[in-house]
Order: C-alpha cells, then structure tokens, then sequence
C-alpha cells in the first residue's frame, strides 16, 4: 500500500465543459511556463519537511496535464525526484483528454517516466459527447486510445460518464461494449453529476435540461457493474474497475489514509495529520508562491475521531471495507436502522470489517452518511 504520494494539479483545459466544476481555466496559455515553475517552487519548498519519501505515487490531474509540452512535465518530474526521490516501481499517472495529444506526444510523455495514463473518453457515442458539449468525437477517443498503447502505456484508464440526460440505454450498453472491446487495464464510470455553478445546472433551474430519473440512473450502474464483473474487470471502488492487480495507487492510497502532498492550484494535502488546501484564483496562487509565501487557502488539524471517520467513509467505498473498532461494531449493531440495513443486504458485517453489497455500492453516499450518523449520535 502507498504511503506518500503526490498530486500536481495543471489546470489548463481547451474549453469549460458545461458539466464541469472543476477548478479550470480555459486560454492562459501563455501562462504555462510561470505555472510550471510556480509548482515547482511549491515542491521545493517542503524539501526535507516530509518524513515519509520517497514518493510511491505520482498523479498529474486536472484540467487537462496532456496540454502541457512533454518538457515542462520532465521538469516538474524531474524536481519531484530530486525533492523527494521517487521509487524505482512509482505509479506516475497523467490524466489527458483525446485530441490534445498525438502519438508522438504520448511518446515523449512515456519518455518522461509517465507510466499511466488516464483518458477522458466520457462515451463512445457522438450524440452523446455532444450533448456533454465534448469537442472531439468517439472516433477521435479510440484513435487516442490506439495512440497511447503504440507509444507503450501498459497501464491506461478510460473515463466514461452514464446517466446522461436524453441518451437511451442502448447507448450506454454500446459505450460499454466498446470499452471492453478496448480492453484497458482500468475504467473509471461517473454518474453525470448537475454540480451547482455549471453550465447544466443553470439549463437545469431553466427547464431546459432534465435529471435522469434515478430509476435509469440505477439501471445503468447495475448494468455496468454485471457486465465488467463478467468481462473479467474486479469493481473494487464504487466508480473504479479494475483488471486484476491493475487497481490506481495513487487513489487507493487517499481511500485507504495514505498521506499526501498536493501541488497547483487548489490542491489539497493530507501530512501528519494536517490537511491544507490551496487558492483557487491563479494569480493568488502564482503570487503567493512568488513571493515565498504557502499558498494555502486554509488549514486544519484533523482530531482524532474526525479523521477516524473520514478514513471510515472512504475506506467504506471500496471492495475492502473497513475494519470496525469493538466500540464502533457495538454501537451499530445496537442501531434499529444498521439492522434494517443489513436485513435489506446493503452491507455486510463479517469479523468486525464492514462491507457494502452490490446492492450497497448504488447508495454508497446515503450509507456512510448514514453509517457516520449512528457513530456519531452515539459516541
Ligand atoms: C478531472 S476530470 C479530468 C479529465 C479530462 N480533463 C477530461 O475531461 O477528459 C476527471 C473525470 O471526471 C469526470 N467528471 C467531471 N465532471 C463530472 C460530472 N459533473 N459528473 C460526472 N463525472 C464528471 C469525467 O469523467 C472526467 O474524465
Ligand atoms: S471535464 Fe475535463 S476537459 Fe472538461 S472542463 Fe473539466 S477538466 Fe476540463
């Protein structure tokens, strides 16, 4: 299991996708360079404040890394390792959108010591990706795809969202079937979220832009969790399918209370039992680190029975549960709505670990807030 792992955060994308609440921005391109060396500088400056190093886990996250050129990701490689050195077996991920990078981009950044690469496919479906307001098509994502394994990544995750207002479910079978027919070592599937601020949320509070029920929405994650488990993928994360001893590290890692340290804009950290996030406007950010200041949003020290029961909420969304403490199983076990719950085979308690069922997985949110509730009313 990862122990110390490290997020840099690019923030940089071709164009704000209507669904999208991430903190992005779009143009600045002229900005790169400055950004690149401000995460640098950021790394820099916890030289030797880190007891845990060196690094297991890398993940450039976004936005979009794959705009970036292959030498400023070498550069903010390059000072990871001589910051914090970098295992020989490090799992070093690059999330990349198809149609901002060719085949001799994914080359050079397989050249740079990426060895994952994360592709936002989203669907293999043109309707579809136009509805998400996507500016390349499913042809163009299976060409990036095939660019990818000729440049030599082994290891690649594809991304896909269901639950996409207006589509049938037949599109939804075909994206799957395509993603099978690909084979990649990793999928991850997203229920298509109407985040607040969005674009679809605005068309949403207009009447021009309606919910899928959640009786599709249920429909179409049991589909894809039966259809992956018989094609052989092990769902071991409610949104991540995985071949067999391909699961993603580095997020395993946040699942299971590994710590971090996150870089860029907005990212967050979690170090000895601290947590710290960054600015989100880019010029704060740039001028804070600048001027050798953190730049941090805010801080906190996690008490104990809160990062107990963070660790329990996130560790409660994979294939492993959590391991309850004798004082915790007492406690549920005594809760008239924990015993509903394990009558109605949403979890499974066996041996003090806690468990979701299939069944689980589609409330996974409703059941740790749940599980949280009765640990709390009654600690
Ligand atoms: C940080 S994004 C980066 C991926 C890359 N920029 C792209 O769009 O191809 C990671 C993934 O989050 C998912 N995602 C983003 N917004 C979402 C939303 N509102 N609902 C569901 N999934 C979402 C998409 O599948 C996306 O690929
Ligand atoms: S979905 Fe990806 S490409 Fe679109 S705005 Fe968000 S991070 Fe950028």
């Amino acid at each position: 299991m990862p122990v110390f792992g490290l997020y840099i955060h690019i923030p940089f994308c071709p164009q704000r996708c209507p669904y999208c609440a991430f903190t992005i921005l779009t143009g600045h391109t002229t900005l790169y360079e400055r950004y690149v060396e401000a995460v640098c500088t950021e790394m820099r400056t916890w030289h030797g404040r880190t007891p845990l190093q060196p690094l297991q886990t890398i993940f450039f996250g976004g936005g979009t890394p794959s705009l970036l050129a292959p030498a400023q990701i070498q550069r903010i490689l390059d000072t990871a390792a001589a910051t914090f050195g970098v295992t020989a077996q490090a799992e070093i991920t690059l999330e990349a959108n198809p149609t901002t990078a060719d085949a001799s981009k994914f080359a050079a950044l397989r050249a740079c010591g990426i060895n994952r690469l994360s592709l936002g496919v989203q669907s293999f479906q043109d309707a579809d990706l136009h509805t998400l307001g996507r500016w390349h098509n499913a042809a163009e994502a299976q060409a990036a795809y095939t660019a990818a394994r000729q440049a030599g990544f082994s290891n690649v995750n594809l991304d896909v969202i269901f639950s996409i207002p207006g589509a049938p479910r037949a599109h939804w079978q075909a994206t799957v079937a395509t993603l099978i027919a690909l084979a990649p070592e990793h999928i991850s599937t997203y229920s298509l979220t109407l985040e607040e601020g969005t674009r679809f949320a605005r068309r949403q509070h207009q009447g021009r832009l309606s919910p899928v029920s959640e009786e599709d929405d249920a429909w179409a994650y049991t589909w894809v969790m039966e259809t992956l488990d018989s094609a052989g993928y092990e769902h071991y994360e409610v949104s991540s399918f995985a071949r067999p001893g391909c699961r993603a590290q580095h997020n395993w890692g946040y699942w299971h209370g590994a710590e971090y340290l996150g870089v860029g804009l907005s990212a967050h950290s979690l170090l000895q039992g601290q947590r710290h996030w960054n600015l989100r406007p880019l010029p704060a950010y740039l001028h804070a680190v600048e001027s050798g200041q953190a730049p941090w949003e805010g801080s906190e020290v996690l008490e104990p029975t809160a990062a107990r029961h963070e660790r329990l909420w996130l560790q409660l969304r994979t294939c492993e549960g959590s391991v309850l403490q004798p004082g915790e199983t007492q406690r549920l076990l005594s809760a008239p709505k924990f015993q509903a719950m394990l009558e109605a085979d949403l979890i499974h308690l066996q041996a003090s670990c806690l468990r979701l069922t299939p069944a689980g997985f589609l409330l996974a949110d409703a059941i740790g807030v749940e599980v949280l509730a009765l640990l709390e009313q009654r600690g």
